[in-house]
This record gives C-alpha cells, structure tokens and sequence, in this order.
C-alpha cells in the first residue's frame, strides 16, 4: 500500500519558477511514489477572487498547468476542493474547537493586518479550511512550500485537539519541503513572489521569459571583472536547472572574469526555455481539449468524495450529532 499525499494549489494567477521549483515540481516526483491527490484549492481563492470569469479560467489554467508540467491523472487524484462540500462542513466542525487568539498567530493573518487591510472572515479563518483539507484524506505527507509549513502545523494542532476532546480519528500529517529549493530568489534577489513583482512566468511566451531575465538585478561589474557567485542573482537562478559539473565550470567562470552578466542571462534563458518547451506543448494539447479536462476533473471529484463523505461519517459519529 503506497502512503497518501495531499496538497492544495491555489487558483489565483499564472505560475512562476519560484512556484514551479518551490512547489509544483514536486508533485511530478511524488506521484510516482504516493497515492497523491492534488486539490485545486478554489474556496481558499474565493477570499480573493470575486469575479465568475476570472474564477473559471483561474480554475481551468491551474489545471493545465498541472497536466502541463506532467502530473498523470492516471497516478495522481485532481480535484476541485468546491466539489467537496464536506471540506467547508469540517471547518465548522473546527471553528467550534479552536480559538480567536490561536488564529491570530497565524503568519498570513498577522501580515495581512500589519498591512492595516480590513481582514475579511475567510482570510482569518484559512488555517482552518486548510486544516479540514488536509484532514479529511488522512494523508502521511503534505508537501508545500517553506511559506505553507505554519498552516500544516496548524493542522496538526487541530488534529490533536480534535482527537482529545472527542475521539482519535484524525492522524497528524507531516509536511514535507524541499530544503535545497525552500526559497527562490526573484529578479531582484528577494523571495520569487507575485507580490513583489519579481517573477519570471513559468508558461510565459519566449519574449516575456526573456524580459524577465534581462531584468535579474546585478551589480556594475564589467565581463572581464572577476565576480563573486554566491552574491549574484542570476546564480542563484542558474543552481536551480545545472548540474554539479556545469554550476562549477560556471563558477570557475564568474571567479575567473570570464563571463558577463549579459551573457549569463542569456545562458539562463536557454535552460528556461529548454526546462518550458515540452511543458508547453502538453499545455497546449489539454488546452485545445477542454473536456478532457472537465473529465479528469470529474473523475477525480468521485475519488475525493468517497474517502471525504466516509470521514465526515465518522465525524458526526464521534461529535454525537447522530443520534
Ligand atoms: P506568490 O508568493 O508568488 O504569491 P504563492 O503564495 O501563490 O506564490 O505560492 C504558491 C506555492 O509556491 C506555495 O507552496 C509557495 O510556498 C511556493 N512558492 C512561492 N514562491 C516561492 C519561491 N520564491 N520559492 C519557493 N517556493 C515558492
Ligand atoms: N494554502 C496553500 C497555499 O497557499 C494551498 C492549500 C489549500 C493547501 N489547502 C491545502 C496546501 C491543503 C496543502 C494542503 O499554497
């Protein structure tokens, strides 16, 4: 019996390299592996989106992207949280057990008030969905990203809670994150992220990719200046797609003033380029057959179903609402 996996990605724009290497990428090795399930986390996106046709094409890019970057819906269950009723029934379930105080712990909720914004419900209470998620399908591991680890400990706590107060019926899941790639580096050396706006597209056209590329921030050193590789942005990138050898002859490289920066982005750009290349064609071939989309979808909205509704069973039982 393989063990199960589950994450959740979030609808909510196009995918970048620090998402790709990150998180995604991941997913694609783990499936081999695991009994993977990979929810498309619309719910969590509703808390940002509100708009029906930016919802649907976030919902069914998402899913391509997935396909795309070679997730096999023979191996993996894809599916959308919103087909899962019994998710938002469980957060219930939770919200009754755990505390205001507790949530307001949370990163992603102490941020979101740092920034003076008027928190809407969903906001604060995401740790909680998240946990009834995560909860529902038993898995073993859960991979996310460095930024996600807090809400699957939130899961866990939640968890224990649970089954202390009424009955052991929830296991505790561990997450699991890629420590060499925890955090990508975006084109100005902070974190990858959307909100900086310091990313370079993961499906961009060739022209975007590249003007993302020539953007990466560098000091003012000049071709034959000898550079340091460890403070340089672009290397920082390079690590992610060349092996041992290739990253130290190009150290040798930048110690020995033997390559320019302009040069080095354009080296990274061939190995974005030739990393996209198939992605996009599978991308394309799914995007051109829309209901084999809605197909795996569907199919995979039955698998999640049946393990979700035996749980939430199982819930009522031990909560004693069924009499
Ligand atoms: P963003 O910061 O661009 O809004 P998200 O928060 O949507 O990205 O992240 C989606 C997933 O990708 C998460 O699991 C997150 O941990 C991972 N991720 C995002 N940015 C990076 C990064 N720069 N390096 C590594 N992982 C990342
Ligand atoms: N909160 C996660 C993110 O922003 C997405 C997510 C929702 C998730 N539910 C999940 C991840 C359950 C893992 C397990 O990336």
């Amino acid at each position: 019996m393989k063990k199960r996996l589950l994450s959740g990605v979030k609808p909510t724009g196009s995918p970048h390299i620090g998402n790709y290497f990150g998180a995604m990428r991941q997913f694609v090795t783990l499936q081999e592996e695991y009994d993977a399930f990979i929810m498309i986390a619309d719910y969590h996106a509703l808390n940002l989106i509100k708009n029906k046709k930016e919802m649907q094409e976030n919902i069914f890019n998402i899913a391509l992207d997935y396909l795309a970057i070679g997730l096999d819906p023979k191996k993996v269950t894809i599916f959308q949280q919103s087909d899962i009723s019994e998710h938002t029934e469980l957060t219930w379930i939770f919200d009754t057990i755990i505390t205001i105080p507790y949530l307001m712990r949370a990163h992603a909720y102490k941020d979101a008030e740092a920034k003076n914004k008027e928190i809407n419900v969903g906001t604060f209470n995401y740790p909680v969905l998240m946990a009834a998620d995560i909860l529902l399908y038993d898995p073993e591991i859960v991979p996310v990203g460095q930024d996600q680890k807090q809400h699957v400990e939130y899961a866990r706590d939640i968890a224990l809670k649970f089954n202390n107060i009424f009955e052991e019926i929830f296991k505790t899941p561990e997450s699991l994150i890629m420590k060499d790639v925890a955090v990508v580096p975006g084109t100005d050396g902070q974190k990858m992220s959307k909100s900086y706006k310091n990313t370079i597209p993961l499906f961009g056209t060739d022209e975007e990719i590249k003007k993302s590329v020539m953007r990466i921030v560098t000091d003012s050193k000049e071709a034959k200046d000898p550079k340091d590789p460890n403070t340089c942005n672009i290397f920082a990138l390079h690590k992610l797609f060349l092996n041992p050898k290739e990253l130290s002859s190009l150290e040798d490289r930048y110690k020995n003033g033997d390559i320019s920066y302009k040069e080095s982005k354009e080296m990274l750009y061939q190995e974005i380029l030739d990393l996209v290349r198939p992605m996009r064609d599978r991308r394309e071939m799914y995007k051109n057959n829309p209901d084999m989309v809605r197909e795996i979808l569907k199919n995979g909205a039955e698998v999640a179903k049946e393990i979700a509704k035996k749980k939430m069973e199982k819930v009522r039982e031990v909560i004693g609402v069924k009499i």
